[in-house]
């Protein structure tokens, strides 16, 4: 290490440690030695391994998925503890960060939940986020910290390929997913639908029209998430009301399923379902493709800190 040259040093919490190793394992390094865990009554206790991160430009990588508190907290903690620890720079990757959807208020009485996880990030002043397909740009221009908001459309469209015909259209599932379809229908160089949808409730989305041509075609939902799945499968039945053909590709970044969300899929004609590791997903078969974000996270990181150096714990 040249001197006056920090090393990096990537600390994970325990939303998402498979990622977390993919992403040191790319740099040729090993993660810095660190515990978390739950009190029996429910608090969080973290300890990092102060040899690991002393002096060192730190990383701490941390999906704030569910439990999304528990795992902003940790984050936080995490943060804390590096810092005590004498680290020289502390950064936070949240490649896929909760509450993003909170960014606006649909009704008087509701919270803006994204802008307060966004303040409570602040107070962690980490020196930079990286975070991957935030779900609108409110959130990115929320967070104090410098962002540097990567895309997996590239890797996702890449892996996409294999199941694109000549005869697919790209859909949007609503309009605000509209930027990110237009990305991939201009990688794929293919045609753009976009479906009106309506959210009655967490659980229950209406479609009210489909723009665009997709009769005869095989739909492509794209979306930066899927939870429910209910946002994909009235997508699916507005396309197929307007004679796309049965069977359809979606893909999306961050998998937030809920239990039953790919067998949900199968009953609207799924052929492939393509999803990124932002989040671990539970169970997937050979309709699930799951594409690492490892090496854009490395890539980046590699570049921010160039001359990069890992510590080996
Ligand atoms: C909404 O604005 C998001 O971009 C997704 O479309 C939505 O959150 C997906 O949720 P679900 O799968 O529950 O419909």
């Amino acid at each position: 290490m040249g001197a006056g040259v920090p090393s990096l040093a990537i600390v994970s919490g325990s939303a998402n440690v498979a990622l977390a190793s993919s992403i040191v394992r790319e740099l040729g390094a090993s993660l810095a030695r660190c515990q978390v865990e739950r009190f029996p009554d429910g608090e969080i206790h973290v300890e990092v391994e102060p040899e690991d991160v002393n002096g060192r430009d730190v990383v701490v990588v941390q999906s704030t998925s569910k439990d999304a508190g528990d795992h902003l907290l940790e984050l936080l903690f995490l943060a804390d503890a590096c810092r005590r620890a004498g680290a020289a720079s502390v950064s936070a990757a949240i490649p896929y960060f909760g509450y993003a959807r909170h960014d606006r208020r649909k009704r008087p009485g509701e919270p803006l939940g994204a802008r307060v996880v966004a303040d409570v990030l602040g107070t962690a002043h980490f020196d930079r986020v990286l975070a991957i397909d935030l779900h609108s740009d409110v959130v990115e221009a929320s967070i104090a910290a410098p962002v540097e908001h990567l895309s997996a459309v590239p890797l996702v469209a890449d892996a996409l390929r294999k199941h694109v015909t000549r005869d697919a259209v790209v859909v949007a599932p609503d309009l605000g997913g509209v930027r990110l379809a237009r990305e991939y229908a201009r990688i794929l160089e293919l045609p753009l639908a976009v479906v009106h949808k309506v959210r009655r409730s967490a659980t229950h989305v209406d479609v009210e029209r489909v723009a665009g041509e997709v009769s005869g075609r095989r739909a492509i939902i794209v979306d930066d998430m899927i939870a429910t799945g209910g946002t994909i499968i009235a997508a699916a039945h507005a396309v197929s009301g307007e004679g796309a053909l049965h069977e359809v590709v979606v893909a999306a970044t961050h998998a937030v399923f809920a239990p039953q969300t790919v067998g949900r899929f199968r009953e609207v004609g799924l052929e492939q379902l393509v999803v990124t590791n932002t989040v671990p997903l539970a169970a997937a078969d050979h309709s699930v493709t799951v594409v690492s974000v490892a090496p854009l996270l490395a890539a980046r990181l590699r570049s921010h800190f160039p001359g990069i150096v890992l510590g080996d714990p």
